[in-house]
């Protein structure tokens, strides 16, 4: 198996493979997918990266027809594509999907010969009659059978059935039954999840000696070290839409995918107001849960900001604001407390929600350490950054 992490096939980089364009998925009142345009040039390997329920899997669902879109458009080479999966597949869009989906019950090579369906010509007579023609159809499926086997390194194995084969041979399984169809363009989706760190190396090895075959591919995948030094471009998707798209170095430097990953909301993120929406109704709970306060709880709250301040010289003075921004907060708190036992509970909320939403949890903040520390090794933890070091 040949690695090339350069890219090779410059003379065919501007043949565009795949060209989806804004593509949106609904689901009754939920926007899975929200416009989205990404395309996909020969040569290329292309990652698709966002958190959980980003809408990746949605949006290759949409590519290959198992969804037909609410709105927009997916071209394959030049061509609008059927949202039929047998007729993507047909043209030449092959795909892996996030959960295995082998044929538990058949041997490892049967499961590449279904894959190998949509390229045999030989229609039922033929098979039924087994005839010359099938019988030649049916070594010629065979015989690239094996060389696939070979190639993903599962040869040894064919006669095993899909379903006692290790975890990270099954997912390779799955891109031999995929590269049966003989495709132009190959769609992964988390081929690495499960894999240790030696199988996530071979797979990345696998995938860059598919690119090299010709094959086009796009990858969803979580793992950033694996999809940083894999892919030429990388576009991250966040509540369905495309946030950044761009080299690997551009997006893992991109604040706002860093954001994404922590959950941090950052100005004009998508889904920006149901996070701002989620956040009142928090600090209405957290409110109402105040008026159960003891008045010993809001003097810790004060006396850890005041602590706070007795250190240096720089962090005296975000310290300060944090006690004086505490102190009113904790008044706050106190006023809410007030209301809630002696007004409706409505309107304790009404009231609630009158004072500032955000600040009415940062009491409790003020009590831990200096927000300076906690971010710090938060972003250490989980930053695509700090995975790729
Ligand atoms: N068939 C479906 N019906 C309704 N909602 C769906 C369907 N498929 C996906 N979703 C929703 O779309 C969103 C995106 O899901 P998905 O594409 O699986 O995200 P990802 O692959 O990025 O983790 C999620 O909120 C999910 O619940
Ligand atoms: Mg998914």
């Amino acid at each position: 198996m040949t690695t090339t992490t350069e890219n090779t096939t410059a003379t065919a980089e501007t043949t565009t493979v795949l060209d989806a364009s804004g593509v949106t998925m609904r689901f009754g009142g939920l926007t899975a997918v929200r416009s989205v345009d990404l395309t996909v040039n020969a040569g290329e390997i292309v990652g698709l990266i966002g958190p959980n329920g980003a809408g990746k899997t949605t949006f290759f669902n949409c590519l290959t027809g198992l969804y037909v879109p609410t709105e927009g458009k997916v071209s394959y080479k030049g061509t609008v594509l059927p949202p039929k999966p047998h007729l993507v597949t047909q043209a030449g869009i092959a795909r892996t999907f996030q959960n295995i989906r082998l044929f538990a019950n058949m041997t490892v090579l049967e499961n590449v010969l279904v894959g190998r369906h949509t390229r045999t010509k030989e229609g039922l007579w033929s098979a039924l009659l087994r005839g010359p023609g099938f019988k030649k159809a049916e070594a010629a499926s065979h015989k690239r059978a094996m060389e696939l086997l070979e190639f993903i390194g599962l040869e040894h194995k064919a006669d095993h059935l899909a379903r006692n084969l290790p975890y990270g041979e099954q997912r390779k399984l799955e891109i031999a039954r995929a590269l049966a169809s003989d495709p132009g363009l190959l769609l992964l989706d988390e081929p690495t999840a499960g894999m240790n760190p030696q199988e996530t190396r071979v797979t990345e090895e696998l995938i860059f000696a598919i690119r090299d075959q010709g094959i086009a591919v796009l990858v969803i995948e979580h793992d950033m070290r694996f999809i940083f030094n894999l892919c030429d471009r990388v576009a991250c998707l966040v509540q369905g839409e495309k946030l950044v798209e761009g080299t690997p170095a551009v997006v893992q430097g991109d604040e706002r995918v860093v954001a994404a990953y922590l959950g941090t909301p950052f100005e004009g993120a998508p889904g920006a107001d149901e996070v701002a929406a989620v956040e009142a109704a928090e600090a209405v709970a957290e409110a109402a849960g105040a008026s159960k306060a003891t008045s010993a709880e809001v003097t810790e709250a004060t006396g850890a900001a005041e602590a706070t301040e007795a250190a240096e010289a720089t962090e005296a003075a975000e310290a300060a604001t944090e006690a004086a921004a505490a102190e009113e907060n904790a008044a706050e708190a106190a006023a809410t407390a007030e209301a809630a036992e002696t007004a409706e509970p409505t309107e304790a909320a009404e009231e609630a929600e009158a004072t500032e939403e955000a600040e009415a949890t940062e009491p409790a903040a003020a009590t831990e350490a200096t927000p300076a520390e906690g971010t710090t090794s938060k972003t250490s933890k989980t930053s695509p950054e700090g995975e790729t070091q």
